[in-house]
Protein backbone atom coordinates (compact mmCIF):
# COMPACT_ATOMS: atom_id res chain seq x y z
CA UNK A 1 0.00 0.00 0.00
CA UNK A 2 2.69 2.44 0.98
CA UNK A 3 4.65 1.48 -1.64
CA UNK A 4 1.90 1.59 -4.46
CA UNK A 5 1.26 5.32 -3.09
CA UNK A 6 5.09 5.99 -3.44
CA UNK A 7 5.03 4.81 -6.90
CA UNK A 8 2.28 7.17 -7.55
CA UNK A 9 3.55 10.50 -6.09
CA UNK A 10 6.31 10.47 -8.41
CA UNK A 11 4.73 10.69 -12.01
CA UNK A 12 5.06 14.00 -13.01
CA UNK A 13 2.33 16.56 -12.51
CA UNK A 14 2.86 18.49 -15.37
CA UNK A 15 0.13 18.29 -18.10
CA UNK A 16 -0.96 20.67 -20.35
CA UNK A 17 -4.35 21.14 -21.90
CA UNK A 18 -6.33 23.75 -23.37
CA UNK A 19 -9.82 23.12 -24.33
CA UNK A 20 -11.91 25.84 -23.54
CA UNK A 21 -14.96 25.16 -25.93
CA UNK A 22 -15.79 22.13 -24.70
CA UNK A 23 -17.71 21.30 -21.40
CA UNK A 24 -15.83 19.78 -18.75
CA UNK A 25 -17.85 16.94 -18.14
CA UNK A 26 -17.36 16.05 -21.73
CA UNK A 27 -13.96 16.90 -21.25
CA UNK A 28 -11.40 13.48 -21.12
CA UNK A 29 -8.62 15.35 -20.98
CA UNK A 30 -9.03 17.95 -18.55
CA UNK A 31 -10.19 14.83 -16.48
CA UNK A 32 -7.51 12.80 -16.69
CA UNK A 33 -4.96 15.86 -16.17
CA UNK A 34 -7.09 16.59 -13.10
CA UNK A 35 -6.03 12.82 -11.99
CA UNK A 36 -2.08 13.17 -12.38
CA UNK A 37 -2.85 17.02 -10.35
CA UNK A 38 -4.81 15.14 -7.66
CA UNK A 39 -1.56 12.37 -6.77
CA UNK A 40 -0.62 14.90 -4.72
CA UNK A 41 -4.47 14.40 -2.61
CA UNK A 42 -3.60 10.38 -2.26
CA UNK A 43 -0.96 10.92 0.07
CA UNK A 44 -3.79 11.93 2.70
CA UNK A 45 -6.92 10.38 0.96
CA UNK A 46 -8.48 7.96 -0.28
CA UNK A 47 -10.66 8.28 -3.10
CA UNK A 48 -12.39 5.12 -4.98
CA UNK A 49 -15.26 3.90 -3.99
CA UNK A 50 -15.59 2.23 -0.62
CA UNK A 51 -11.82 4.19 0.29
CA UNK A 52 -11.17 4.78 4.31
CA UNK A 53 -9.86 7.14 6.01
CA UNK A 54 -6.41 7.81 5.95
CA UNK A 55 -5.06 11.29 7.44
CA UNK A 56 -7.74 12.59 5.72
CA UNK A 57 -11.54 10.98 4.91
CA UNK A 58 -12.38 9.53 1.95
CA UNK A 59 -13.33 11.29 -1.17
CA UNK A 60 -15.80 8.64 -2.69
CA UNK A 61 -19.49 10.42 -3.20
CA UNK A 62 -18.81 14.11 -1.88
CA UNK A 63 -21.33 14.99 -4.18
CA UNK A 64 -23.77 13.22 -2.25
CA UNK A 65 -23.03 13.78 1.33
CA UNK A 66 -22.64 17.23 3.40
CA UNK A 67 -19.26 19.09 4.14
CA UNK A 68 -17.85 17.47 6.63
CA UNK A 69 -20.51 14.64 6.44
CA UNK A 70 -17.96 11.63 6.48
CA UNK A 71 -19.48 9.20 9.21
CA UNK A 72 -17.21 8.60 11.85
CA UNK A 73 -14.30 10.99 10.49
CA UNK A 74 -13.05 13.47 13.33
CA UNK A 75 -13.64 16.96 11.38
CA UNK A 76 -12.16 19.56 13.22
CA UNK A 77 -14.46 22.43 14.10
CA UNK A 78 -13.51 24.72 11.61
CA UNK A 79 -14.40 22.53 9.14
CA UNK A 80 -17.57 21.40 10.68
CA UNK A 81 -18.92 24.73 10.32
CA UNK A 82 -19.49 24.78 6.97
CA UNK A 83 -22.99 23.39 6.20
CA UNK A 84 -24.72 22.64 2.83
CA UNK A 85 -22.78 19.97 0.22
CA UNK A 86 -19.55 20.54 -1.61
CA UNK A 87 -20.07 21.98 -5.00
CA UNK A 88 -17.61 23.29 -7.65
CA UNK A 89 -17.48 26.82 -6.45
CA UNK A 90 -16.81 25.60 -2.28
CA UNK A 91 -14.08 23.33 -3.74
CA UNK A 92 -12.64 25.73 -5.64
CA UNK A 93 -12.17 28.28 -2.47
CA UNK A 94 -11.64 25.28 -0.16
CA UNK A 95 -8.34 24.08 -2.65
CA UNK A 96 -7.09 27.29 -3.57
CA UNK A 97 -6.28 27.99 -0.17
CA UNK A 98 -7.67 25.77 2.97
CA UNK A 99 -7.06 27.68 5.67
CA UNK A 100 -7.91 30.38 4.52
CA UNK A 101 -11.58 28.88 3.55
CA UNK A 102 -11.76 27.16 6.88
CA UNK A 103 -9.23 29.04 9.12
CA UNK A 104 -8.23 26.22 12.07
CA UNK A 105 -8.79 23.08 9.15
CA UNK A 106 -6.38 20.00 9.93
CA UNK A 107 -5.93 19.79 6.59
CA UNK A 108 -2.76 20.66 6.28
CA UNK A 109 -1.92 21.32 2.47
CA UNK A 110 -1.17 24.57 1.20
CA UNK A 111 -3.50 24.83 -1.67
CA UNK A 112 -3.84 24.03 -5.58
CA UNK A 113 -2.57 27.75 -6.87
CA UNK A 114 -2.90 27.34 -10.45
CA UNK A 115 -7.26 27.57 -11.26
CA UNK A 116 -6.63 25.72 -14.03
CA UNK A 117 -5.20 22.47 -11.85
CA UNK A 118 -8.14 23.12 -9.63
CA UNK A 119 -10.57 23.12 -12.49
CA UNK A 120 -9.00 19.73 -13.38
CA UNK A 121 -8.71 18.01 -9.92
CA UNK A 122 -12.44 19.38 -9.21
CA UNK A 123 -13.68 17.83 -12.80
CA UNK A 124 -11.47 14.86 -12.02
CA UNK A 125 -13.56 14.60 -8.48
CA UNK A 126 -16.95 14.89 -9.65
CA UNK A 127 -16.29 11.56 -11.64
CA UNK A 128 -16.03 10.05 -8.15
CA UNK A 129 -19.58 10.11 -7.47
CA UNK A 130 -22.42 7.45 -8.27
CA UNK A 131 -24.21 10.07 -10.16
CA UNK A 132 -21.46 12.58 -11.30
CA UNK A 133 -22.09 15.91 -10.87
CA UNK A 134 -21.23 18.62 -13.28
CA UNK A 135 -18.62 20.80 -11.69
CA UNK A 136 -17.34 23.23 -13.88
CA UNK A 137 -15.59 26.10 -12.02
CA UNK A 138 -14.70 29.44 -13.61
CA UNK A 139 -11.23 28.23 -15.11
CA UNK A 140 -11.88 25.18 -16.10
CA UNK A 141 -10.31 25.10 -19.41
CA UNK A 142 -7.35 27.38 -18.98
CA UNK A 143 -3.83 26.09 -19.15
CA UNK A 144 -2.78 23.74 -16.47
CA UNK A 145 0.86 24.07 -14.77
CA UNK A 146 2.82 21.95 -13.24
CA UNK A 147 2.59 22.33 -9.28
CA UNK A 148 6.32 23.74 -9.84
CA UNK A 149 6.09 25.61 -13.03
CA UNK A 150 6.80 29.84 -12.12
CA UNK A 151 8.28 28.60 -8.49
CA UNK A 152 11.14 25.68 -9.51
CA UNK A 153 13.70 26.24 -12.09
CA UNK A 154 13.03 24.44 -14.85
CA UNK A 155 15.07 21.26 -15.34
CA UNK A 156 15.29 17.22 -15.70
CA UNK A 157 13.48 16.29 -12.54
CA UNK A 158 11.29 19.73 -11.55
CA UNK A 159 8.25 17.34 -11.69
CA UNK A 160 9.66 14.74 -9.79
CA UNK A 161 10.57 17.34 -7.14
CA UNK A 162 7.36 19.40 -7.06
CA UNK A 163 5.59 16.36 -6.31
CA UNK A 164 7.72 15.17 -3.65
CA UNK A 165 7.74 18.69 -2.00
CA UNK A 166 4.75 20.19 -2.22
CA UNK A 167 2.01 17.99 -0.24
CA UNK A 168 3.10 19.63 3.26
CA UNK A 169 4.43 23.22 2.59
CA UNK A 170 4.81 25.64 0.04
CA UNK A 171 7.71 25.39 -2.79
CA UNK A 172 9.12 28.43 -1.83
CA UNK A 173 10.36 26.77 1.33
CA UNK A 174 12.49 24.88 -0.84
CA UNK A 175 13.77 27.51 -3.15
CA UNK A 176 14.67 29.89 -0.39
CA UNK A 177 17.47 27.17 0.81
CA UNK A 178 20.87 27.02 -0.34
CA UNK A 179 22.67 23.76 0.55
CA UNK A 180 25.18 21.32 -0.25
CA UNK A 181 24.00 17.88 -1.52
CA UNK A 182 25.00 16.68 2.23
CA UNK A 183 23.29 19.23 3.75
CA UNK A 184 20.13 18.44 1.48
CA UNK A 185 20.00 14.95 2.42
CA UNK A 186 20.01 15.95 6.04
CA UNK A 187 16.95 18.09 5.40
CA UNK A 188 15.76 15.57 3.71
CA UNK A 189 16.11 12.69 6.24
CA UNK A 190 15.15 15.36 8.89
CA UNK A 191 11.65 15.18 6.77
CA UNK A 192 11.03 11.63 7.02
CA UNK A 193 11.98 11.43 10.88
CA UNK A 194 10.43 14.22 12.09
CA UNK A 195 8.04 15.46 9.91
CA UNK A 196 6.10 12.46 8.27
CA UNK A 197 7.27 12.52 4.90
CA UNK A 198 7.24 9.09 3.33
CA UNK A 199 11.28 8.07 2.25
CA UNK A 200 11.80 8.08 -1.33
CA UNK A 201 12.89 5.11 -3.30
CA UNK A 202 16.08 5.34 -4.04
CA UNK A 203 16.55 6.54 -7.07
CA UNK A 204 14.24 9.27 -6.85
CA UNK A 205 16.06 10.21 -3.78
CA UNK A 206 19.18 11.15 -5.34
CA UNK A 207 17.73 12.35 -8.47
CA UNK A 208 15.52 14.91 -5.70
CA UNK A 209 19.09 15.60 -4.08
CA UNK A 210 20.95 16.14 -7.64
CA UNK A 211 18.50 18.71 -8.25
CA UNK A 212 18.28 20.75 -5.28
CA UNK A 213 22.12 20.84 -4.90
CA UNK A 214 22.24 22.36 -8.30
CA UNK A 215 19.74 24.74 -8.41
CA UNK A 216 19.34 25.47 -4.48
CA UNK A 217 23.27 24.62 -4.17
CA UNK A 218 25.72 26.24 -1.43
C1 LIG B 1 -1.46 16.45 4.21
C2 LIG B 1 -2.72 15.73 4.12
C3 LIG B 1 -3.73 16.20 3.08
C4 LIG B 1 -3.53 16.47 1.75
C5 LIG B 1 -2.21 16.45 0.96
C6 LIG B 1 -4.84 16.76 1.21
N1 LIG B 1 -5.80 16.66 2.19
FE1 LIG B 1 -7.79 16.98 1.96
N2 LIG B 1 -8.09 16.73 3.96
C7 LIG B 1 -7.10 16.37 4.86
C8 LIG B 1 -7.66 16.38 6.19
C9 LIG B 1 -6.92 16.06 7.49
C10 LIG B 1 -9.02 16.75 6.05
C11 LIG B 1 -10.03 16.98 7.18
C12 LIG B 1 -9.99 18.48 7.44
C13 LIG B 1 -10.70 18.99 8.69
O1 LIG B 1 -11.35 18.21 9.40
O2 LIG B 1 -10.58 20.20 8.94
C14 LIG B 1 -9.25 16.94 4.62
C15 LIG B 1 -10.48 17.29 4.08
C16 LIG B 1 -10.74 17.36 2.72
C17 LIG B 1 -12.03 17.59 2.12
C18 LIG B 1 -13.35 17.73 2.86
C19 LIG B 1 -14.01 16.37 2.88
C20 LIG B 1 -15.36 16.31 3.56
O3 LIG B 1 -15.77 15.19 3.91
O4 LIG B 1 -16.01 17.36 3.76
C21 LIG B 1 -11.85 17.61 0.76
C22 LIG B 1 -12.93 17.81 -0.30
C23 LIG B 1 -10.45 17.41 0.51
N3 LIG B 1 -9.80 17.26 1.72
C24 LIG B 1 -9.89 17.36 -0.75
C25 LIG B 1 -8.52 17.28 -0.99
C26 LIG B 1 -7.93 17.34 -2.31
C27 LIG B 1 -8.73 17.38 -3.61
C28 LIG B 1 -6.58 17.30 -2.13
C29 LIG B 1 -5.48 17.43 -3.18
C30 LIG B 1 -5.55 18.57 -4.04
C31 LIG B 1 -6.32 17.18 -0.70
N4 LIG B 1 -7.53 17.18 -0.04
C32 LIG B 1 -5.06 17.08 -0.11
C33 LIG B 1 -5.80 16.08 4.56
C34 LIG B 1 -5.18 16.31 3.34
C1 LIG C 1 5.17 14.98 5.07
C2 LIG C 1 5.32 16.41 5.01
C3 LIG C 1 6.54 16.98 4.31
C4 LIG C 1 7.02 16.67 3.05
C5 LIG C 1 6.47 15.68 2.04
C6 LIG C 1 8.17 17.53 2.84
N1 LIG C 1 8.35 18.34 3.93
FE1 LIG C 1 9.77 19.79 4.11
N2 LIG C 1 9.02 20.27 5.95
C7 LIG C 1 7.94 19.67 6.56
C8 LIG C 1 7.66 20.35 7.82
C9 LIG C 1 6.51 20.02 8.77
C10 LIG C 1 8.61 21.38 7.92
C11 LIG C 1 8.75 22.42 9.03
C12 LIG C 1 7.83 23.51 8.54
C13 LIG C 1 8.08 24.82 9.11
O1 LIG C 1 9.10 25.02 9.78
O2 LIG C 1 7.22 25.68 8.81
C14 LIG C 1 9.44 21.32 6.74
C15 LIG C 1 10.50 22.20 6.46
C16 LIG C 1 11.28 22.17 5.31
C17 LIG C 1 12.38 23.06 5.05
C18 LIG C 1 12.84 24.19 5.93
C19 LIG C 1 13.89 23.64 6.84
C20 LIG C 1 14.40 24.68 7.77
O3 LIG C 1 15.52 24.50 8.22
O4 LIG C 1 13.66 25.64 8.05
C21 LIG C 1 12.92 22.70 3.85
C22 LIG C 1 14.10 23.32 3.15
C23 LIG C 1 12.14 21.57 3.37
N3 LIG C 1 11.14 21.29 4.28
C24 LIG C 1 12.39 20.92 2.19
C25 LIG C 1 11.63 19.86 1.71
C26 LIG C 1 11.94 19.16 0.50
C27 LIG C 1 13.10 19.45 -0.41
C28 LIG C 1 10.98 18.19 0.35
C29 LIG C 1 10.85 17.18 -0.76
C30 LIG C 1 11.98 16.34 -1.02
C31 LIG C 1 10.08 18.29 1.50
N4 LIG C 1 10.51 19.31 2.31
C32 LIG C 1 8.96 17.50 1.71
C33 LIG C 1 7.20 18.62 6.07
C34 LIG C 1 7.38 18.03 4.85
Amino acid sequence: MIKTMLIERIVPLSFTVVLATLPAHANEALIAAGEQQALVCKACHQIEEGGVTVVGPPLWGLAERNIAGFDGYPYSEALKKHTGSWDASSLDAFLAAPSEFSPGTNMVFPGVKDPGARAAIIAWLATKNPTPPDWVTASSGTEIKSVGDGILTPDDNMTLVAAACSSCHSLHLVVQQGLSKDSWDETLEWMVDEQGMDPLPAEEHEKVLIYLAKHYGE
